[in-house]
């Protein structure tokens, strides 16, 4: 993470280090804060905010999930993202909007607190792996994404991290890059801060939002940009020796991108290296992202 200038906080524009709350705020107590990672992108037609109001409305959902909410549309966070990436002179950056229960009691329900918001942009370059084609090594974790019934994982909310931390501690401590979690079933559900998707004789396969997984908005754009493809998409339960078997596996978020997966517990996926089907769908994703040939209506141009 690189610091910028300025972070929008409490309904104003300040300085990075003034952005600052207090050691007993309910979400540092209790993890009570749900946020987005958005990209803004340096096309060839100028900056651009990937898919931002979808962003936005998933941020409005994780809040209405915890029963928080500020008074800002998604169009109004929009702007705001819009004037600081300007104010930090920030062409290619994360956005990464915060919603949190702030100071005012000890106690674990934060109902008789309000919600307050900041958004901080920042340049960011590559998440996992510097080598684009080249396929990163994973492990299954031993960590489970958690039941459906017992933390909501469609709301992108601070306390879901734990879970994935400690997945990503796991496979970090065994000499992975990252780690592939399972759902309360064993069935595939994703990576640690990243959805999954595997090809397997040409068919495109990742998991279903009921498999314990946030509903990324990259997933959304790499199923929509197969279909275009012509590539046949399918969204089901995935049993864990999939993977093995898969042509082709790799990671995709908003920090991943595309990112192909070379091994599972060192069985080696194709010949270790992004697979020809992951190939054509990651160039269809950056010619959107970079050359700014956007015919889906993802990108919000900032000047
Ligand atoms: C747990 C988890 N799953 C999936 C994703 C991918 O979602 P998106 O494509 O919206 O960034 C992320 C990243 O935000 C994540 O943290």
């Amino acid at each position: 993470m690189q610091e910028a200038k300025y972070i929008y906080f409490g309904g104003k524009f300040v300085g990075w280090n003034d952005a600052k709350i207090h050691i007993l705020s309910h979400v540092v107590q209790y993890g009570s804060g749900v946020f987005e990672g958005i990209r803004c992108y340096k096309t060839k037609k100028g900056p651009a905010i990937f898919r931002g109001l979808d962003h936005y409305r998933r941020f409005k959902d994780s809040m209405k999930i915890y029963r928080m909410s500020v008074k800002e549309s998604p169009e109004e966070l929009e702007a705001i993202t819009k004037k600081l990436l300007k104010m930090n002179e920030l062409e290619e950056a994360y956005i990464r909007p915060v919603a949190y229960r702030g100071y005012g009691t000890i106690k674990p329900n934060p109902l008789s607190l309000g919600t307050d918001l900041a958004i901080a942009a920042f340049y960011f370059g590559k998440f996992l792996s510097e080598d684009a084609d080249k396929g990163i090594e994973v492990m299954v974790s031993s960590w489970r994404r958690p039941a459906p019934d017992t933390v909501p994982m469609l709301a992108k909310a601070d306390g879901n991290y734990l879970n994935s931390q400690l997945a990503s501690m796991e496979a970090g401590k065994f000499g992975f890059t990252e780690a592939i979690m399972l759902d309360v079933n064993g069935f595939v559900s994703e990576g640690p801060g990243e959805n999954i998707f595997l090809v397997k004789d040409g068919v495109l396969y990742t998991p279903p939002i009921g498999a314990s997984l946030l509903k990324g908005i990259t997933r959304d754009s790499i199923k929509k940009i197969a279909e275009k493809l012509g590539i046949p998409v399918k969204e089901e339960f995935i049993p864990r020796e999939m993977l093995y078997v898969a042509d082709e596996v790799f990671f995709a978020g908003t920090a991943a991108e595309v990112t192909p997966i070379g091994s599972v517990d060192k069985v080696q996926i194709g010949d270790g290296n992004i697979g020809p089907i992951s190939r054509k769908i990651r160039d269809a994703f950056f010619k959107i992202v970079q050359d700014g040939e956007d015919t889906f209506g993802w990108l919000d141009f900032v000047k």
